[in-house]
């Protein structure tokens, strides 16, 4: 088990470039066993959640080359369908395949994915979607097997605005035969990214950013094609907490600040300067975070679930009392023990959590549960008195690439040490 060693009270300054997006590349990695051409996709961030993705590739049978943040895949080469044991229940994303896999093979079959442990997360949504296109779904001993070769085109209401369910039935849907809508679908950045991909590879794919989305069916060659993803607008956020907790003066590069809007907002409350340009953001904090009234998590365009435990680390230390409401993920206040450890005064009942910020942390030995519990305490490390030790950062490291050389560069004192 691998560790950050934190000494708090540094400040961070200086100038950053964010990383791609995990959350456009995994499906979009997904979509691409679709293709029997040759798929580069740059910008591709260098995390484990992509390195376990590229894994279920290469087991399929695609070729796969990876240099830096550039990916090259050769889909054509896949000759199985059915998706590895160890790897899809190590990661949650290995859902996605089956929508594409359907697409190329008729078939898929894949485990009852696992990731992150932030509560019950069903995929109904995205076999009730797939079976609504003409799949047949069956489970048999933990395993999903999905099989037609003739989808068909359907207009499928969402019971709730899933992002992977969404994603999943955009990618099956585009070898149907016939038109797909799909209605109160979500509207995150990452389902255009993953729409304008499937449009670089030769679908026809409309509507992404609103909640109606179509998708042309019958599309039988895929061609090549070459495809930046998008800039991580959850990364970007997390070190923009960093600098609204822990102070200094920070650019950030390579983001997209329109997908950025809630997270933008409750930062400005807690009293920090934001200069926003296209690609570019520069924050700056020189004094004690302010309280924010409420955080309320809701799918985008509202705040992110993703970055609610980030926001909690800057409430922990914030002048006044914060509320934060987490709607979506049942079991996603892991980070509340673990802050608490670290002198944080928080009060939760089911899913609201009371905070009252205190003017220290103190630095402690804490655990990263989950993903974004691990960034939180990290962030929680940067502004505690003394050392802070974060364990089990391979979390972390499943969504960020190098979150501690990305600090360093900034001017925090954080060191790793492999388990
Ligand atoms: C994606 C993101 C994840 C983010 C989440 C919400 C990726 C790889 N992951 O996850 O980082 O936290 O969106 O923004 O993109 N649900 C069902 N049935 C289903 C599917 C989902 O009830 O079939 C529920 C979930 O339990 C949850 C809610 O819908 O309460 C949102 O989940 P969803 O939008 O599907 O999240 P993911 O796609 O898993």
């Amino acid at each position: 088990m691998g560790r950050f060693i934190i000494e708090g009270g540094y400040p961070l300054n200086g100038t950053l470039r964010v990383q791609g997006a995990k959350n456009a590349a995994l499906p979009i990695l997904a979509a691409a066993i679709m293709s029997e051409g040759e798929i580069t996709l740059t910008n591709c961030p260098q995390i484990r959640d992509v390195d376990n993705m590229l894994e279920i590739l290469g087991e399929l049978g695609a070729g796969v080359e990876r240099q830096d943040d550039t990916v090259k895949l050769l889909p054509g080469k896949a000759s199985r369908s059915v998706m590895p044991n160890r790897l899809s229940k190590e990661l949650r994303s290995s859902i996605f395949m089956l929508g594409p896999l359907l697409s190329r093979f008729g078939r898929a079959v894949c485990t009852y994915p696992g990731g992150c442990e932030i509560g019950h997360r069903p995929v109904d949504l995205h076999l009730r979607g797939l079976a609504a296109l003409g799949a047949e779904v069956s489970e048999e001993r933990g395993r999903i097997i999905c099989e037609g070769t003739n989808l068909r085109g359907a207009e499928i209401h969402l019971d709730y605005p899933s992002v992977g369910a969404t994603e999943n039935i955009m990618m099956a849907a585009a070898s149907a035969r016939g038109d797909t809508c799909i209605t109160n679908a979500a509207r995150e950045p990452e389902i255009e990214d993953l729409q304008n991909f499937l449009n670089a590879i030769g679908c026809s794919v409309w509507g992404a950013g609103t909640s109606t989305l179509y998708i042309r069916g019958g599309i039988e060659h895929i061609p090549s094609a070459v495809y930046r993803i998008m800039p991580d607008r959850i990364a970007a956020g997390t070190i923009l907490c960093g600098v609204a907790a822990a102070g200094g003066k920070v650019t950030l590069c390579d983001i997209c600040c329109d997908h950025m809007g809630a997270a933008l907002s409750k930062l400005r409350e807690a009293g920090c300067l934001l200069d926003q340009g296209k690609d570019a953001l520069t924050i700056e904090m020189n004094h004690r975070p302010r309280e924010i009234k409420l955080i309320e998590t809701y799918p985008y365009p509202g705040f992110p679930t993703d970055m609610q435990a980030q926001f909690f680390a800057l409430c922990a230390v914030a002048e006044g009392t914060s509320v934060i409401v987490e709607n979506l993920f049942e079991n996603r206040f892991r980070h509340c023990a673990e802050l608490a450890k670290m002198g944080a005064v928080i009060t939760q009942k089911d899913r609201t959590a009371v905070v009252r910020g205190v003017k220290r942390l103190s630095g402690a030995n804490v655990y990263a549960r989950d993903l974004r519990c691990g960034a939180a305490l990290t962030i929680a490390g940067l502004c505690a008195d003394g050392i802070t030790t974060v364990d089990n950062i391979e979390l972390i490291d499943r969504g960020y690439q190098g979150l501690d050389d990305m600090l360093r560069t900034l001017g925090a004192h954080i060191t790793r040490e492999d388990g």
